[in-house]
Protein backbone atom coordinates (compact mmCIF):
# COMPACT_ATOMS: atom_id res chain seq x y z
CA UNK A 1 0.00 0.00 0.00
CA UNK A 2 1.08 3.81 -0.45
CA UNK A 3 1.36 6.03 2.43
CA UNK A 4 -1.29 7.93 2.92
CA UNK A 5 -4.08 8.58 5.31
CA UNK A 6 -5.65 5.75 6.87
CA UNK A 7 -8.71 6.11 9.15
CA UNK A 8 -8.77 3.88 12.48
CA UNK A 9 -12.22 3.31 14.08
CA UNK A 10 -11.73 2.17 17.66
CA UNK A 11 -13.72 0.66 19.97
CA UNK A 12 -14.06 2.86 22.45
CA UNK A 13 -15.42 1.78 26.71
CA UNK A 14 -15.01 3.57 29.91
CA UNK A 15 -17.42 2.03 32.81
CA UNK A 16 -17.39 4.99 34.25
CA UNK A 17 -19.60 6.81 31.91
CA UNK A 18 -20.88 4.85 28.95
CA UNK A 19 -23.30 2.30 29.22
CA UNK A 20 -21.92 0.38 25.81
CA UNK A 21 -18.83 0.51 23.91
CA UNK A 22 -18.99 2.65 20.79
CA UNK A 23 -16.61 2.98 18.04
CA UNK A 24 -14.16 6.47 17.31
CA UNK A 25 -12.49 7.12 14.52
CA UNK A 26 -9.29 9.02 14.17
CA UNK A 27 -6.87 9.95 11.10
CA UNK A 28 -3.19 8.68 10.85
CA UNK A 29 -0.92 9.76 8.12
CA UNK A 30 0.67 6.55 7.42
CA UNK A 31 4.17 6.36 7.21
CA UNK A 32 6.48 3.52 5.81
CA UNK A 33 7.15 0.20 8.33
CA UNK A 34 4.59 1.82 10.76
CA UNK A 35 3.26 -0.98 13.11
CA UNK A 36 -0.41 -0.37 14.59
CA UNK A 37 1.49 0.06 17.87
CA UNK A 38 3.64 3.00 16.83
CA UNK A 39 -0.12 4.21 15.12
CA UNK A 40 -1.94 3.74 18.76
CA UNK A 41 0.99 5.82 19.90
CA UNK A 42 1.13 8.89 17.35
CA UNK A 43 -2.86 8.98 18.58
CA UNK A 44 -2.56 8.80 22.03
CA UNK A 45 0.23 11.07 22.03
CA UNK A 46 -1.04 14.13 19.13
CA UNK A 47 -4.75 13.31 19.19
CA UNK A 48 -6.42 11.36 22.50
CA UNK A 49 -4.58 11.51 25.40
CA UNK A 50 -7.49 9.70 26.85
CA UNK A 51 -7.29 6.46 24.51
CA UNK A 52 -6.19 3.29 26.78
CA UNK A 53 -3.96 0.40 25.19
CA UNK A 54 -1.63 -2.06 26.96
CA UNK A 55 1.94 -2.13 25.82
CA UNK A 56 5.66 -2.34 27.30
CA UNK A 57 8.25 -4.04 24.86
CA UNK A 58 7.28 -2.88 21.57
CA UNK A 59 9.23 -6.26 20.10
CA UNK A 60 6.62 -8.75 20.63
CA UNK A 61 8.06 -10.20 23.77
CA UNK A 62 6.07 -9.46 26.71
CA UNK A 63 2.92 -10.17 25.17
CA UNK A 64 0.89 -7.65 26.56
CA UNK A 65 -0.18 -5.07 23.15
CA UNK A 66 -2.56 -8.22 21.75
CA UNK A 67 -5.68 -7.09 20.51
CA UNK A 68 -8.34 -7.23 17.86
CA UNK A 69 -7.63 -5.67 14.26
CA UNK A 70 -10.44 -6.26 11.90
CA UNK A 71 -11.71 -9.11 14.06
CA UNK A 72 -8.97 -10.97 14.66
CA UNK A 73 -6.74 -11.12 17.08
CA UNK A 74 -3.15 -10.02 16.87
CA UNK A 75 0.17 -8.58 18.59
CA UNK A 76 0.10 -4.91 17.69
CA UNK A 77 3.62 -4.22 18.02
CA UNK A 78 4.25 -6.95 15.29
CA UNK A 79 1.76 -5.96 12.80
CA UNK A 80 2.10 -4.14 9.54
CA UNK A 81 -0.16 -1.39 9.47
CA UNK A 82 -0.19 -1.63 5.82
CA UNK A 83 -1.36 -5.64 5.54
CA UNK A 84 -4.35 -4.51 7.70
CA UNK A 85 -5.90 -1.57 5.84
CA UNK A 86 -8.78 -2.69 3.96
CA UNK A 87 -10.57 0.61 2.05
CA UNK A 88 -8.44 3.14 3.96
CA UNK A 89 -9.60 1.42 6.70
CA UNK A 90 -8.65 -0.25 9.84
CA UNK A 91 -10.97 -1.80 12.74
CA UNK A 92 -9.16 -2.13 16.47
CA UNK A 93 -11.15 -3.58 19.30
CA UNK A 94 -9.80 -5.61 22.50
CA UNK A 95 -9.09 -9.09 22.18
CA UNK A 96 -12.65 -11.49 22.88
CA UNK A 97 -13.53 -13.86 25.53
CA UNK A 98 -12.76 -11.03 28.05
CA UNK A 99 -14.10 -8.17 30.03
CA UNK A 100 -13.22 -4.64 28.95
CA UNK A 101 -11.65 -2.60 31.38
CA UNK A 102 -11.44 0.17 29.53
CA UNK A 103 -11.19 0.94 25.49
CA UNK A 104 -8.61 -1.85 24.81
CA UNK A 105 -7.67 -2.49 27.94
CA UNK A 106 -9.43 -6.04 29.07
CA UNK A 107 -9.49 -7.94 32.61
CA UNK A 108 -6.79 -10.81 32.36
CA UNK A 109 -8.19 -12.22 35.73
CA UNK A 110 -9.75 -15.34 34.27
CA UNK A 111 -7.25 -15.87 31.69
CA UNK A 112 -4.71 -16.41 34.57
CA UNK A 113 -7.03 -18.31 36.87
CA UNK A 114 -6.88 -20.89 34.02
CA UNK A 115 -2.64 -20.50 33.61
CA UNK A 116 -2.90 -21.47 37.32
CA UNK A 117 -5.21 -24.60 37.29
CA UNK A 118 -2.14 -26.86 35.27
CA UNK A 119 0.41 -25.48 38.05
CA UNK A 120 2.78 -23.98 35.26
CA UNK A 121 5.98 -24.74 37.45
CA UNK A 122 8.56 -27.33 37.69
CA UNK A 123 7.53 -30.23 39.89
CA UNK A 124 10.93 -32.55 40.24
CA UNK A 125 10.64 -35.78 41.60
CA UNK A 126 11.19 -35.38 45.25
CA UNK A 127 13.74 -38.33 45.59
CA UNK A 128 15.76 -36.26 42.86
CA UNK A 129 18.38 -34.29 44.62
CA UNK A 130 20.75 -32.73 42.17
CA UNK A 131 23.86 -31.08 43.20
CA UNK A 132 24.00 -28.68 40.20
CA UNK A 133 21.27 -27.88 38.04
CA UNK A 134 18.90 -29.91 35.90
CA UNK A 135 20.47 -30.30 33.08
CA UNK A 136 18.68 -31.17 29.61
CA UNK A 137 19.94 -33.15 26.24
CA UNK A 138 19.25 -31.10 23.17
CA UNK A 139 16.75 -33.82 22.00
CA UNK A 140 14.75 -33.68 25.25
CA UNK A 141 14.17 -29.90 24.98
CA UNK A 142 13.29 -30.40 21.06
CA UNK A 143 10.20 -31.39 22.84
CA UNK A 144 9.03 -28.62 24.66
CA UNK A 145 11.21 -25.78 22.88
CA UNK A 146 7.97 -24.56 20.82
CA UNK A 147 5.31 -24.29 23.94
CA UNK A 148 8.75 -22.21 25.61
CA UNK A 149 7.89 -19.70 23.22
CA UNK A 150 4.64 -18.82 24.13
CA UNK A 151 5.02 -15.18 25.51
CA UNK A 152 1.35 -15.66 27.12
CA UNK A 153 -0.49 -12.41 24.50
CA UNK A 154 -4.09 -14.29 24.83
CA UNK A 155 -4.77 -14.16 21.20
CA UNK A 156 -5.68 -17.61 21.23
CA UNK A 157 -7.61 -17.07 24.30
CA UNK A 158 -9.19 -14.17 22.43
CA UNK A 159 -10.43 -15.85 19.17
CA UNK A 160 -10.25 -19.89 21.55
CA UNK A 161 -14.37 -20.84 20.14
CA UNK A 162 -15.12 -23.13 22.69
CA UNK A 163 -14.03 -20.38 25.49
CA UNK A 164 -16.69 -18.42 24.13
CA UNK A 165 -19.32 -20.75 25.08
CA UNK A 166 -17.98 -22.28 27.87
CA UNK A 167 -16.23 -20.11 29.95
CA UNK A 168 -14.65 -23.10 32.14
CA UNK A 169 -12.56 -24.69 29.42
CA UNK A 170 -8.93 -24.28 30.68
CA UNK A 171 -8.45 -22.88 26.77
CA UNK A 172 -5.04 -22.80 24.43
CA UNK A 173 -2.87 -20.88 26.67
CA UNK A 174 -3.14 -23.09 29.67
CA UNK A 175 -3.19 -26.22 28.06
CA UNK A 176 0.63 -24.90 25.68
CA UNK A 177 1.89 -24.33 29.11
CA UNK A 178 0.44 -27.83 30.66
CA UNK A 179 2.58 -29.45 27.64
CA UNK A 180 5.39 -27.18 28.25
CA UNK A 181 5.92 -29.44 31.89
CA UNK A 182 4.28 -32.62 30.63
CA UNK A 183 6.62 -33.00 27.87
CA UNK A 184 9.56 -31.70 30.44
CA UNK A 185 12.41 -34.42 31.28
CA UNK A 186 12.72 -32.86 34.57
CA UNK A 187 9.24 -32.59 36.13
CA UNK A 188 7.84 -35.55 38.06
CA UNK A 189 4.33 -34.75 38.00
CA UNK A 190 3.35 -35.84 34.48
CA UNK A 191 0.81 -38.78 35.26
CA UNK A 192 -1.08 -36.74 37.63
CA UNK A 193 -0.95 -34.00 35.11
CA UNK A 194 -2.33 -36.33 32.56
CA UNK A 195 -4.77 -37.36 34.51
CA UNK A 196 -6.27 -33.56 35.65
CA UNK A 197 -6.06 -32.60 31.69
CA UNK A 198 -8.15 -35.36 31.05
CA UNK A 199 -11.03 -34.60 32.61
CA UNK A 200 -14.13 -32.36 31.50
CA UNK A 201 -12.78 -28.55 30.62
CA UNK A 202 -9.35 -30.05 29.55
CA UNK A 203 -7.77 -31.37 26.36
CA UNK A 204 -10.64 -33.27 24.91
CA UNK A 205 -12.93 -30.07 25.11
CA UNK A 206 -11.03 -28.28 22.45
CA UNK A 207 -12.87 -29.01 19.20
CA UNK A 208 -9.51 -28.64 17.16
CA UNK A 209 -11.07 -25.55 14.88
CA UNK A 210 -6.97 -24.72 14.93
CA UNK A 211 -8.17 -20.17 15.62
CA UNK A 212 -5.68 -20.62 18.25
CA UNK A 213 -2.71 -21.52 15.95
CA UNK A 214 -3.79 -19.95 13.30
CA UNK A 215 -3.70 -16.17 16.13
CA UNK A 216 -0.63 -17.38 17.81
CA UNK A 217 2.35 -14.99 17.06
CA UNK A 218 5.06 -17.66 18.02
CA UNK A 219 5.71 -20.86 17.56
CA UNK A 220 3.58 -22.24 19.95
CA UNK A 221 0.91 -23.58 17.95
CA UNK A 222 -1.35 -24.32 20.38
CA UNK A 223 -3.54 -27.07 18.47
CA UNK A 224 -0.40 -29.08 17.99
CA UNK A 225 0.51 -29.22 21.49
CA UNK A 226 -2.72 -29.79 22.57
CA UNK A 227 -2.82 -32.95 20.02
CA UNK A 228 0.95 -33.67 21.30
CA UNK A 229 -0.86 -33.97 24.79
CA UNK A 230 -3.73 -35.88 23.87
CA UNK A 231 -1.38 -38.69 22.18
CA UNK A 232 0.35 -39.00 24.77
CA UNK A 233 -2.41 -39.11 27.49
CA UNK A 234 -3.63 -42.13 25.36
CA UNK A 235 -0.54 -43.71 25.21
CA UNK A 236 0.08 -43.85 28.77
CA UNK A 237 -3.54 -45.18 29.26
CA UNK A 238 -5.60 -42.34 30.63
CA UNK A 239 -8.40 -44.09 29.11
CA UNK A 240 -11.33 -43.39 32.53
CA UNK A 241 -12.59 -40.45 31.06
CA UNK A 242 -15.08 -39.01 28.94
CA UNK A 243 -13.00 -37.34 26.26
CA UNK A 244 -10.59 -40.84 25.57
CA UNK A 245 -14.00 -43.03 25.54
CA UNK A 246 -15.09 -41.05 22.70
CA UNK A 247 -12.18 -41.27 20.85
CA UNK A 248 -12.01 -45.20 21.43
CA UNK A 249 -15.78 -45.75 20.58
CA UNK A 250 -15.61 -43.81 17.45
CA UNK A 251 -12.22 -45.82 16.47
CA UNK A 252 -14.29 -49.09 17.28
CA UNK A 253 -17.12 -48.29 15.32
CA UNK A 254 -15.74 -46.41 12.94
CA UNK A 255 -13.00 -49.68 12.26
CA UNK A 256 -15.71 -52.14 12.81
CA UNK A 257 -18.59 -50.76 10.12
CA UNK A 258 -17.01 -47.67 8.33
CA UNK A 259 -19.30 -45.43 9.80
CA UNK A 260 -19.90 -43.78 12.43
CA UNK A 261 -22.92 -45.85 15.04
CA UNK A 262 -24.21 -42.14 16.80
CA UNK A 263 -26.06 -45.29 19.11
CA UNK A 264 -23.57 -46.58 20.41
CA UNK A 265 -20.96 -43.62 20.64
CA UNK A 266 -23.06 -41.42 23.59
CA UNK A 267 -23.10 -44.25 25.49
CA UNK A 268 -19.86 -45.80 25.59
CA UNK A 269 -18.31 -41.34 26.07
CA UNK A 270 -20.57 -41.72 29.13
CA UNK A 271 -20.07 -44.85 30.06
CA UNK A 272 -22.62 -48.37 29.72
CA UNK A 273 -22.71 -48.60 34.07
CA UNK A 274 -22.79 -44.87 34.45
CA UNK A 275 -26.24 -44.50 35.52
CA UNK A 276 -26.25 -40.85 36.32
CA UNK A 277 -24.62 -39.77 33.12
CA UNK A 278 -26.57 -42.26 31.25
CA UNK A 279 -30.11 -40.39 32.97
CA UNK A 280 -28.64 -36.69 31.99
CA UNK A 281 -28.15 -37.82 27.83
CA UNK A 282 -31.68 -39.71 28.34
CA UNK A 283 -33.83 -36.39 27.11
CA UNK A 284 -31.50 -35.25 24.30
CA UNK A 285 -31.82 -38.89 22.87
CA UNK A 286 -35.33 -38.46 23.52
CA UNK A 287 -35.62 -35.22 21.85
CA UNK A 288 -34.04 -36.64 18.48
CA UNK A 289 -36.28 -39.80 19.19
CA UNK A 290 -39.55 -37.58 19.03
CA UNK A 291 -38.40 -35.39 16.20
CA UNK A 292 -37.34 -38.17 13.90
CA UNK A 293 -33.96 -37.89 14.13
CA UNK A 294 -32.45 -41.02 15.79
CA UNK A 295 -29.90 -43.01 13.34
CA UNK A 296 -31.35 -46.63 12.75
CA UNK A 297 -31.37 -49.02 15.52
CA UNK A 298 -29.26 -51.89 13.36
CA UNK A 299 -26.50 -49.84 11.93
CA UNK A 300 -25.46 -51.13 8.50
CA UNK A 301 -21.83 -51.56 6.84
CA UNK A 302 -20.67 -49.22 4.67
CA UNK A 303 -19.74 -50.37 1.09
CA UNK A 304 -16.39 -52.08 0.92
CA UNK A 305 -16.15 -52.89 4.72
CA UNK A 306 -13.37 -54.65 4.33
CA UNK A 307 -10.92 -51.60 2.96
CA UNK A 308 -11.76 -49.51 6.09
CA UNK A 309 -10.78 -52.55 8.00
CA UNK A 310 -7.66 -53.17 6.47
CA UNK A 311 -6.94 -49.43 7.08
CA UNK A 312 -7.80 -49.86 10.89
CA UNK A 313 -5.67 -53.23 10.93
CA UNK A 314 -2.05 -51.64 9.70
CA UNK A 315 -2.69 -48.87 11.41
CA UNK A 316 -3.02 -51.19 14.77
CA UNK A 317 0.59 -52.94 13.47
CA UNK A 318 2.30 -49.76 12.99
CA UNK A 319 0.83 -48.59 16.57
CA UNK A 320 1.97 -51.92 18.15
S1 LIG B 1 4.40 -4.60 23.33
FE1 LIG B 1 5.31 -6.42 24.10
S2 LIG B 1 4.49 -7.92 22.78
FE2 LIG B 1 3.76 -6.09 21.94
Amino acid sequence: MSNGEVTFIIERFDPEKDTAPYPQEYKVILEPGQTLLNCLNNIKWTQDQTLAYRYSCGSAICGSCAMRINGKAVLACKTQVSDCVKDGVIRLAPIGNTKVVRDLVVDLEPFWNALKRVRPYLTPDSQDAPEKEREQTAEEFSKIDPSTTCIMCGACYSDCNVLEVDNQFLGPVALAKAHRFIFDSRDGGGHQRLTEISETNGIWDCTHCGECTTRCPTETKPLSRIEEIKVKAMAEGHHGNAGARHVLGFRETVGRRGLLDENYLPLRTVGFFNIPGLLSIMPVGLRMMWRGKNPPMIPHYVDKVGEVNNIFARFEEFRK
